[in-house]
């Protein structure tokens, strides 16, 4: 996949990623509200291989789409988009910003083609997320985009961390809400 924006190219993962790649996901600051714990190199390495696809869009299963920031070939950050296995036409998605890179606007940027790309080629109908209430900077993003919270999930998440139970947020956007601006 190669998708094009003003200032960045979303295109699958590749072994030469593996430093910028590294940069972010080894940072437990950065993985403080996804279920992912920081990756070792061999674990980055192994990753970056797993994510092989020839096309967008899979059900079931976690597709991971690199951000190029275009003027120097670097890799900002990477969005996550699963299809839901019962229900394909659902697409849930993720995303992730090295900190040093955070704050430009990048991620609402790569989201927005990535749902304009669900919402067009790949005829989705609604575009999901799921969000720890504690992290403003990702359902801004979200909000930005257009998407409504819709289901505020009382203590539903057990954050290992800190030992205790979270709230989250469920947000969605709909086919036909996309383009009417955030
Ligand atoms: C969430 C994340 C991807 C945002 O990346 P980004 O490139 O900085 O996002 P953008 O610049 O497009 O937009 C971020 C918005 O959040 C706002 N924001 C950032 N921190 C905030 C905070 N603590 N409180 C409120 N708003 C905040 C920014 O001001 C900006 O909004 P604005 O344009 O209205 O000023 C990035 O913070 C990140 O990678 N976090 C760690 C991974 C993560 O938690 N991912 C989400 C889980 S799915």
């Amino acid at each position: 996949m190669h998708l094009h924006t003003p200032r960045l190219l979303l295109r699958w993962l590749c072994p030469d990623d593996l430093e910028d790649f590294l940069e972010y996901r080894s940072d437990p600051a950065v993985l403080r509200y996804q279920s992912m714990s920081p990756m070792s190199r061999a674990q980055a390495a192994r990753f970056i291989k797993s994510q092989a696809h020839k096309a967008l869009g899979k059900a079931g299963a976690y597709q991971q789409i690199g951000i190029e920031r275009q003027s120097d070939g670097k890799l900002v950050g990477d969005c996550a988009l699963k299809l839901r296995a019962g229900e394909p036409r659902i697409a849930e998605v993720g995303y992730t910003v090295n900190p040093a890179f955070q704050g430009q606007g990048y991620a609402t940027e790569a989201v927005g083609a990535l749902v304009g790309e669900l919402f067009g080629r790949l005829g989705i109908h609604k575009v999901a997320a799921l969000v720890d209430a504690r992290n403003p900077a990702s359902f801004r993003v979200l909000e930005k985009l257009g998407f409504a919270r819709e289901a505020h999930l009382r203590l539903s998440y057990f954050d290992p961390i800190d030992g205790d139970w979270f709230d989250e947020y469920w947000y969605g956007l709909l086919r036909e809400e996309w383009g009417r601006g955030g």
